[in-house]
This record gives structure tokens, sequence and C-alpha cells, in this order.
């Protein structure tokens, strides 16, 4: 080799080199973390790098690339979803059923695998052969994307939309540690690659996830899947990029490299370029082995770190599919075999009932234990008075009990009802009293749960005071359900307004663990929290009157509440609630020519009325009034505006403009929206003929776009700023 020259020791390597340095040494270390699990670098060697790269990629922005790992934490928010065409339509797989006794007598079958072993036969009857080498793997709950890398970079990510086109998704796919930016190999790298596979959240993230998301105020979501799709339509993919999103490659679209004859060369392919694969497959040929196969992959589900309610049967042989073919909808070479929720028989005890965090009122099935997939279940939902009435359900019946997937346990029917006994009847079990505060029950209208009216009720407390605290509403930092539930636990608070009089001592001793392992919520935490609830003495009407929880009235409804209305008081005494709640058909006409002049939109109607009526003519609602008004309480609306068209233009100058906002602004965007609305502007979401101004900050596409088709006023932040001033 020949002798370096002088400088090469000293000079370090030109940003270009070194910014491509770092980003393949910085996936190399994603790869072996995220996909390999072995990793080489502390976390903290690796945020060194990282760092690096970062400001390298800020001092030299001509080298920026969208792929570059940087980008994992997200980019900037996109103004909405583009459609993007596959190069290989998104097929879905013919689904067969293990069949219930029931189900195998409507069919004649002989065994619960028939549909399975019908599939099987086809295979055979289709190539002509006996046994037919199949793989079968676990079918994942997630939800479905594809993948286009072209040259070894992920060129764009779609979701399946209706299998011929479907949404970029590239934005939020970009934050998920799992998804390869550059693809590395040894080997030859295709030229082409759609992969087709399953975004989800792992069970345990989900859950640590939903905690953390309790403890902050905020919602929690139902079940990891539908926690993944809402992160997949998110727009900001900052926000996408703090969740515990992962993904499992089993699948391929179009492709253009090294040939690959069965699905054992496609997995090859796969983890030599680095993309995760599903696992466990295993591998089966002839009838017997298959149904052996489906049987073990039903018992290594449990295990799982995703939820599965099947197993997926895959000719192995690429030549043998091609030969197989497609259905309209689905290949004929593919099955899914869904698994029968396991059930088993037991005695129904005893019927409780529980009161739940908003009131409602819900049977809860006392059984004798049973070992059901895996666990002892002991209590199952009965979920409301008519699913007890159509299943005849009454204690002391044998009854068939399922647990379904992640689903929690539930009763199917009645096998052996107690001869001469009456169904189960919740309002005259509790004698018309909540069992936890013995307030009041009620049947709401249209729904069939009864429900606790006490706004003083213990077992709604967390819920209440979580929700006054939470960020659209009152915004009490630091006060989520974890500090709720330990302030309802100690007695320290019964209702929101209690929290006004806690002192900031007292919140720093409150105890968030238990008596064996006592945590302390701290003083830093309560001076947080008394200086927020500081903050929300000042804190507009709509938020006051949003954070009551009255029913009905959500955030929309609280904005308009408190554009026609200018006090509290006034909400409880008012004359529009009252003429919106009067019956139409006694006079119509009078009541249109009194509500006219409000231009009253549809999120007050008379629900809403009848709801805050009732709310402020209930020992609630005046214990309500009477406590703030000791406070010293007293919200004002700022967007204030009963009568538009007489309104005082000059304190309203935006009166009557509908105004749309895009691209990156000076304040945040919710900020500006609450300016301008203050100023009498109604801020919509998306660009139409009605709308006045489009106002444009840096940025911002298709609305832009929209707005000059349509020939809407484009302005400025300065512009509208200048005439709000
Ligand atoms: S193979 C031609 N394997 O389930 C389609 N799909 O209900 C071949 N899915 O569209 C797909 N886990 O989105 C395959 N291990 C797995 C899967 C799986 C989940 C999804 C996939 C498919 C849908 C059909």
């Amino acid at each position: 080799m020949a002798e370096p020259d002088l400088f090469s020791y000293s000079s370090p390597p030109p940003p270009e080199t070194r910014i491509r340095e770092l980003r393949s040494e910085l996936e190399r270390h994603n790869r072996l973390y995220y996909t390999q699990a072995t990793p080489e670098i502390s976390d903290a060697e690796y945020d060194k790098l990282f760092r690096e790269l970062e400001d390298l990629e800020t001092k030299h922005p001509e080298f920026a690339d969208p792929n570059s790992p940087t980008q994992r934490v997200g980019g900037q928010p996109i103004e909405g979803f583009q459609q993007l065409r596959h190069l290989v339509p998104m097929l879905s797989i013919d689904d067969v059923f293990e069949l219930s006794e029931e189900g195998m007598k409507e069919a004649g079958a002989d065994r619960p695998e028939k549909e399975l072993v019908d599939f099987y036969q086809r295979l055979r009857k289709g190539l002509g052969r006996e046994d037919i080498a199949v793989t079968v793997e676990p079918k994942i709950d997630g939800v479905a994307v594809s993948l286009v890398y072209r040259n070894g970079e992920l060129a764009y990510a779609a979701t399946r939309g209706d299998g011929t086109t479907g949404d970029d998704i590239t934005h939020n796919v970009r934050t998920i540690r799992s998804i390869p930016l550059s693809l590395h190999s040894k080997s030859e790298i295709p030229a082409l690659l759609e992969i087709r596979g399953e975004i989800f959240m792992p069970n345990e993230a989900f859950a640590a996830m939903n905690a953390e998301r309790d403890e902050a105020g905020l919602p929690t979501f139902a079940n990891p899947r539908n926690a993944t799709a809402g992160t997949l339509k998110q727009l900001d993919p900052k926000i996408t990029a703090q969740r515990p999103l992962a993904f499992l490659a089993h699948g391929l679209g179009a492709y253009d490299g090294p040939e690959l004859s069965s699905e054992h060369d496609f997995h090859e392919l796969l983890e030599t370029l680095g993309i995760p694969r599903n696992h466990p497959v295993i591998d089966a040929s002839g009838l017997d082995e298959v149904l052996a196969a489906v049987a073990e992959i039903d018992k290594l589900r449990h295990d799982l770190d995703y939820g599965t309610d099947g197993a997926v049967i895959k000719v192995l042989d690429r030549a043998e599919r091609e030969k197989l073919g497609f259905t309209s909808r689905a290949p004929r070479w593919a099955a899914a075999y869904k698994f029968l929720p396991e059930q088993k028989e037991t005695k129904l005890e005893n019927i409780t009932i529980q009161v739940g965090r908003t009131g409602v009122l819900t049977p809860v099935a006392e059984l004798t234990p049973v070992l059901i997939s895996g666990s002892t279940v002991s209590r199952a939902t009965l979920h409301n008075q008519d699913e007890i009435d159509r299943k005849g359900i009454h204690i002391g019946a044998t009854v068939l009990v399922e647990k379904a997937g992640e689903i929690i346990p539930a009763v199917v029917k009645v096998t052996h009802a107690v001869e001469g006994a009456k169904t189960y009847s919740i309002f005259e079990e509790v004698d018309g009293c909540c069992p936890s505060c013995r307030g009041p029950i009620a049947q709401e209208e249209g729904f069939v749960a009864w429900r606790c009216t006490n706004f003083q009720c213990p077992a709604q407390a967390v819920t209440r005071i979580s929700h006054f605290a939470s960020r659209k509403a009152l915004d009490i930092d630091g006060l989520g359900g974890t500090v709720a539930e330990a302030l309802v636990r100690h007695e320290l608070c019964h209702t929101p307004l209690d929290l006004f009089d806690l002192g900031e001592e007292t919140l720093a001793d409150l105890n968030l663990g238990s008596d064996e392992a006592p945590r302390r919520f701290g003083e830093k935490n309560a001076a947080k929290v008394v200086a927020a609830l500081g903050r929300a003495r000042s804190k507009p009407l709509d938020r006051w009157l949003f954070a009551m929880g009255i029913r009905q009235v959500g955030e929309s409804a609280s904005k308009e509440l408190a554009r026609l209305h200018e006090t509290l008081a006034d909400v409880a005494k008012s004359q529009i609630l009252a003429e919106l709640r009067k019956d139409t058909r006694a006079d119509a006409k009078k009541k249109n020519e009194f509500l006219a002049a409000y231009q009253i939109s549809g999120d007050v109607g008379p629900a809403v009325a009848e709801s805050v009526t009732m709310f402020f003519s209930s020992d609630a609602g005046r214990h309500v009034l009477a406590r703030l008004d000791e406070l010293g309480i007293h919200p004002k609306a700022e967007n204030f505006l009963p009568k538009p068209a007489e309104a005082d233009i000059t304190d309203m100058p935006l009166a009557g403009k509908t105004i749309v906002l895009t691209g990156t602004l000076g304040v945040d965007r919710d900020e500006m929206k609450r300016l301008l609305e203050s100023k009498g502007a109604k801020v919509s979401g998306s660009v139409s003929k009605n709308t006045d101004y489009l106002v444009a900050g840096e940025g911002g596409g298709s609305k832009r776009d929209k707005a000059e088709k349509l020939g809407v006023t484009i302005i400025d932040e300065e512009t509208v700023r200048g005439m709000i001033s």
C-alpha cells in the first residue's frame, strides 16, 4: 500500500463522507438492536453518533436525506394523505374456520378442521399431487402495509386501502425503528422490492403506553390494533415516533432481484437484507403434518407479543403458486385458518354490579373458576340488561364461557337453566339506587345502560377529576389518572372543585403508591399542580364548561355555548337553551324566529340544551355554581357573540369570517385558532368555497392549491394580525 500523505492523519474526512459513514453505522446498530437483538454498543454511544450526525446535517443541509436515521424522530407534519397505487394489488386471504359443534352439525362435518381439510384437498386437486409442501405461521392482528424499496432505499410506504390504492404513510413509517430505511447486504440488493407485512403494537408496549397515557390524563386506546391504526393516521410523525410500533414482513409484491423459487428463499432474502420477518414458520407436507402444524401454532400463539386469532397456510413453492393462481379477491394458494375461541361450561354463582368511571352500572358474572386458553377465568362481563334478557341469564345457571384472543371473557349462553328461575333484573337487584353512593339511577333515552346520575358519586370521582384536569379542559399539568386516583383514595378530593382546597404541602405528601411501597408526589410536582390550578381560575368559559363533564357537552358544544352566553350564570338561566328544548311541533314558527338571530351551529341542539339545563337545575349543578362563587372563580366567555349580525364590529373584526390555517405559523396552531376565534372568526379545518381567508405559513401544500383553485384570498400571518390589532 502507498505511504499515506502527510495530511491524512490530521484532517478529518470531508463532511459528506462522514455523514455517509455515520448513517450506515447508525442503521447497522439499529438492525443489530431491533432485528437481530444483538446490540454491540450502549444507548449512550448510539446517542453520541446520532448527535454527531444531527450536527453535521444541520451544518450541511445540502446533504439532507429523508432516509437518514435522524428522520426517525419525525419530520414536518403533512397536510393530508396522498393516494398511492400499489405496484401489485394487495389481496386478502380466504378465511377457513375451525367449526364449533353446532357448525359441524350444520355442515355435516366430521371434524372441526373440515374447512382446512377442504382447502388442502383443493390444493391437491389443483396440482394433481398428494403431498403439497406448505408453510404455517401465525396471523398477525395488525395493520397491513406495503413498503417499496428502490435500489435498497425505502421509497415509500402505503396502507392497503382498497387493495389497489392506499394512503401514503411514509412519514409515519420512517419513525418505526424496526423498519430499515436503507437496506444493507453483502450480496445483491434487489433493484425493486415491494414488501408486505403488518405494523402492530407489541402487547406489553401497548399496556405500558396506555398506563402512561392514563397517568398523563390522556384517553387510552381500546386495544393494540386500534392504537396502531390510530397512530398510522397521524399527520404529525413526531407523535408517531413516540408510539411503540413494530413491523414484521410476511409477503412479497413487485420484485426485481435475484431469483426466488420458494418461500424459504424469500425468508433468506429478508434475513440478508435485515428486514424483520414473522416467526415461527413451520414447514409441513401432507395433511397430517399440516393439521399438526396448525395445532402447534395454536399452542404457541398465546406466548407471542402480538395478538393473533389464526394461522396462515401458504404453498411453499412459487412455481406451484403460479399454477394455482388467484380468484378475483384472493390467492388460491393461501388460507387463513381462524381458531375457534375456547369455550368451557361453568356455574354462574352470583352477579355483582360494578359502577364504572362514567357512572354506568355493569353486571359482572361471578363464576366457578375454569381454565380457558391457558388462564383461569372466574369473572366475565354480562354487558347490560339487554344482554341478560336476550340470554335469559339467572344466578345458579350453568353457562358456556369463552375467551377470544386477548378479549375479556364472555358468557356465550345458558346451557342448563335452574327450573322456574326468573331472569336477573339489575334495577330490582339494586332497588333503583347506585350501589356505590345510593344515588338515583336512570336509563337515558336511546341507551340500554343504567347509569348513576349523582355528580358526587365516589365511583365516578376519579374520572371526573382526570377529565377536569385534562389538556383540553383546564390543563392542570401534572394531574393525571394516577394522581386523581390517589387523591380520591386518600379522601382528599370528592369532586373536581375540591382540588382548589388542597395545600401545596398536602399535595407534596400525597402517596401515589401503596402502604407497603409508598411513592411521594413530591414538592416539585405539587408546585406545578398548584400553579396550574392558579392559571385555571382565569381560563375562559368554554374550557370550564367542557371541564365540568356535563353529558353531551364536548369541546365544540362548549365553544358554541360560550359564544351564546357570557358567564356560567347566564348558561344556568339561559333563555336560548329553554327555547331550544321546546317541543318544535307546538309553535315552530315562534321558536325559529327567536333562534334565527343567534345563528346557532349544529353543535348545540335540543339534546345539549336538555342536558345542560338538567345539570344546572340539579343539586350537583347548583352546588358547583355556589362553590365557584365561594372560590371567587367567575369564568368569562372570550368568544361571546350571541347575535353575529348585530355585533359590535370594532371588537370583533373577524365576525362572520371563516378562516383556514395552513403551514408553519409563528405560534402554535391551536393558539392561533383561539386568537382568531376570540375575534369572532370561525376557524375551519378544510378549504371550501365558503372560506374567506387562508392564512398560510411556511410550507402548506394542498390547502394552498385548493384555495388558489377556488379563488380564496390567501394572506400571511402578519396580515391577519394586522386585521385584528
Ligand atoms: S400472507 C396474498 N401472512 O391478513 C396475501 N398475511 O386477512 C398473503 N396477515 O392481507 C398474505 N398475518 O395483511 C400473510 N402471517 C401472515 C399474516 C398475514 C397477517 C394479514 C395480511 C393479509 C390479511 C388477510
